[in-house]
């Protein structure tokens, strides 16, 4: 069974919840944005909805932040642009793994973290687009990934491992999983993290990290359902 239709079979609260925030995203779009479209299957509602919309005459243009955003957005008739014509998005429309009572998330289960981050930085305004399971007091229940350069990725994980992080190297069919970026992903379980900004300050500066999955002060408006 495609991913699609898995999410189209809407079988749990989490399922109905995605497609209720991700389509009220849709209602903060206004005539000639350009804009973010984040990644993961709440997007996936976002992109469908937003799709109808353009049938109908929004005209809208899209940077996408991942390989499978963009196939999406092409099948939903969204007009897609790049960064080489546009640096400024009105607004990015993405989900999270986890949110804080502080609007820090917590992001990358997808592997798309990157170009999430680069998309919603670029933007005049975020909206993040969620089931209410993801809403947390403190971030860090989940694993937290970080996106590392596969060189010398054991060393990397061993530094993180020394910030206090049990690892694990993310995999797909038993092979490393490879980001749109041709790196790899390092899933690391932090005890509960008291503080998101000064641990992504100190993550960032490990030889090999790339970028991490704490979203820091990015997000503006947050749409749980
Ligand atoms: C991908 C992400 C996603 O936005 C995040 O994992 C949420 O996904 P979903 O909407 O499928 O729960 O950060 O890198």
């Amino acid at each position: 069974m495609s991913e699609q239709s898995n999410y189209e079979k809407l079988s749990t609260a989490s399922d109905r919840g995605k497609k209720a925030a991700g389509e009220k995203a849709v209602d903060y779009v206004k005539d000639g944005m350009t804009l973010g479209l984040g990644s993961g299957s709440t997007v996936y509602w976002a992109l469908k909805k937003l799709g109808e919309r353009v049938k109908q005459g929004l005209n809208v243009k899209g940077v996408p932040s991942s390989t499978r955003t963009e196939n999406w957005a092409k099948e939903f008739g969204i007009p897609l642009t790049t960064f080489h014509d546009v640096q400024e998005l009105d607004l990015a429309i993405d989900g999270a793994d986890e949110i804080d009572e502080n609007l820090n998330l917590l992001k990358g289960g997808g592997g798309s973290l990157v170009r999430e981050k680069i998309v919603n930085a670029a933007a005049d305004s975020v909206i993040i687009i969620a089931d209410k399971s993801k809403q947390v007091t403190q971030l860090g229940k989940r694993a937290l990934p970080i996106e590392v350069v596969p060189f010398g990725w054991e060393v990397t994980a061993q530094r993180i491992a020394q910030c206090g992080a049990e690892i694990t190297l993310r995999e797909k069919q038993e092979q490393p999983f490879i980001s749109d970026n041709g790196n790899y992903i390092l899933d690391c379980q932090f005890e509960l993290i008291s503080d998101p900004a000064s641990l992504h300050a100190t993550l960032s500066q490990l030889p090999g990290v790339v970028e991490t999955g704490l979203f820091i002060g990015l997000a503006d408006r947050v749409i749980l359902e």
